[in-house]
């Protein structure tokens, strides 16, 4: 591999703009590169300090180990198969057809009848999914009719992804562009406002021990829940507490179980006042993860090429190279000046994009997510089990250009999360009855991007 490659991947990988054509074939980088000139609006905003909140020490947001009865027993896991959703774009119709359903919906749009005019959109982009005038048609729609900027400035930036001179595509985005970095800063502001209201919470009263501790065990619960392990969170509760088997559950969802909590407790031990994270540090996670005895995946990388269902990560060869870029990136001066929950979700997303590892790359993203946070006094976050297809879809839309869904959907689970923490004692605490019965849903709830 010429050093020349790998710069160009860094620069756009840096500017968070995945090449599109290099996931369709990972052979193409090169040329994929050639024709793509990093943009500056798929750049993030810095992040401002206000009113000093970073500099606030942060109390410990686990519970005390003391706390959770448990020996440190070697593990062994098996990963179970990750399932990305599938979503193709392919054309399902002609061009011809598609415009015309546009027609008609642009028709049923002048008519007030914007029901109508909706699915005829819908049905246009479901029969030329990539197309950029449908696209930007359709945005113009949402943000008109229905006050949706934040998917329509979405369709914008999907409509320039595939046509990047579009002219009214551009327009459009460079409006709907400051209305939607404005609102996710707010939730940033308001993420940060209810930070500080936790940390100056009493740490050592009982009942937020006690909510500690529950968020603890809903955290373990719901990072293995995602990938497809059946305990329920009472189940997982006890085989973290006892280490006593629950009958009718396999050997692998007791150890997936015991890995991430021992992962945790590695990074609230090791990591969260480390000074450099090292790819090492990774590996050991990692390591932890999967359980200490499998001698040949625990802690190493991958040695072969893997699918993720459209995702073709980075060839093998790459990837020592590229984790290597990947910590002196997380600790790079462009990536500390972004807001502490922008870094964590980049480096999750970043991270399941080189997708270093065998199995495991998934939980291994999130708590090197959530070890960012908590090394910037933040409580680690929950991605709930119920939010798997959203978290999914938002993964993809970052691997075709747009990283901005991504760092939305973490933020809105940051949020959720501290809310948790806030309210818990409160009946009916929104996040807190979501995480607790999974299949009950209030739709009040949902965290939509
Ligand atoms: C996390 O770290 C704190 C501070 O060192 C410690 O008191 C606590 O027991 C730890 N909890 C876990 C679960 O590792």
């Amino acid at each position: 591999m010429s050093e020349d490659r790998f710069l160009r991947y860094e620069k756009c990988n840096t500017e968070i703009y995945v090449c599109k054509e290099y996931i369709e074939n990972s052979n193409s980088i090169n040329e994929c590169l050639d024709s793509y000139v990093c943009k500056e609006n798929f750049q993030l905003k810095p992040y401002i300090q206000k009113n000093g909140f970073r500099s606030i020490t942060a109390p410990n947001f686990l519970p005390d180990t003391a706390d959770i009865a448990a020996s440190d027993d070697l593990i062994r896991i098996d990963e179970v198969a990750k399932v990305f959703p599938s979503k193709k774009y392919k054309n399902e119709g002609t061009e011809q057809e598609a415009l015309t359903a546009v027609q008609m919906a642009l028709k049923m749009k002048n008519l007030h009848k914007f029901e109508k005019a909706q699915k005829l959109f819908q049905h246009a982009l479901a029969l030329q999914p990539l197309h950029p005038d449908i696209l930007n048609h359709y945005g113009e729609f949402l943000e008109e009719k229905e006050n949706n900027i934040i998917k329509a400035d979405h369709l914008y930036v999907r409509a320039l992804t595939v046509s990047p001179q579009h002219s009214r595509a551009l327009v459009n985005r460079k409006r709907t562009l400051p209305v939607v970095d404005e609102l996710d800063e707010q939730e940033l502001e308001r993420i940060d406002r209810k930070r500080i209201e936790l940390i100056q919470l009493n740490h050592n009263n009982p009942s937020l021990k006690r909510v500690k501790k529950e968020i603890y065990f809903q955290h373990i619960y719901h990072t293995v829940a995602i990938e497809g392990n059946t305990m329920t969170l009472s189940e997982t509760r006890t085989v973290v507490e006892t280490r006593m088997s629950v009958p009718g559950k396999s050997v692998v969802e007791h150890n997936e179980i015991l890995g991430l909590e021992s992962a945790l407790r590695y990074i609230n031990k090791t990591l969260v006042n480390k000074d450099k994270i090292a790819v090492l540090d990774i590996l050991a996670i990692h390591k932890r993860v999967l359980g200490h005895v499998d001698p040949i995946e625990a802690g190493s990388f991958r040695q072969n090429q893997v699918f993720v269902g459209e995702h073709i990560p980075p060839l093998a060869s790459d990837v020592v190279y590229l984790m290597e870029e990947f910590v002196d990136w997380l600790q790079s001066d462009s990536m500390l000046q972004l807001h502490p929950v922008k870094q964590a979700a980049l480096a999750h997303y970043k991270l399941v994009y080189i997708h270093p590892f065998v199995d495991g790359n998934g939980r291994t993203a999130r708590l090197l997510m959530n070890m960012i946070l908590m090394r910037n006094g933040y409580p680690p976050v929950i991605i709930r089990k119920q939010d798997r297809s959203l978290y999914y879809n938002a993964i993809q839309l970052a691997n075709e250009g747009d990283v901005r869904p991504f760092v939305r959907f973490i933020a809105h689970c940051t949020e959720c999360t501290l809310n948790v923490y806030l309210h818990a004692q409160e009946y009916g605490a929104k996040c807190l009855m979501a995480l607790e019965q999974p299949k009950k849903q209030d739709y009040s709830d949902i965290i939509a991007i």
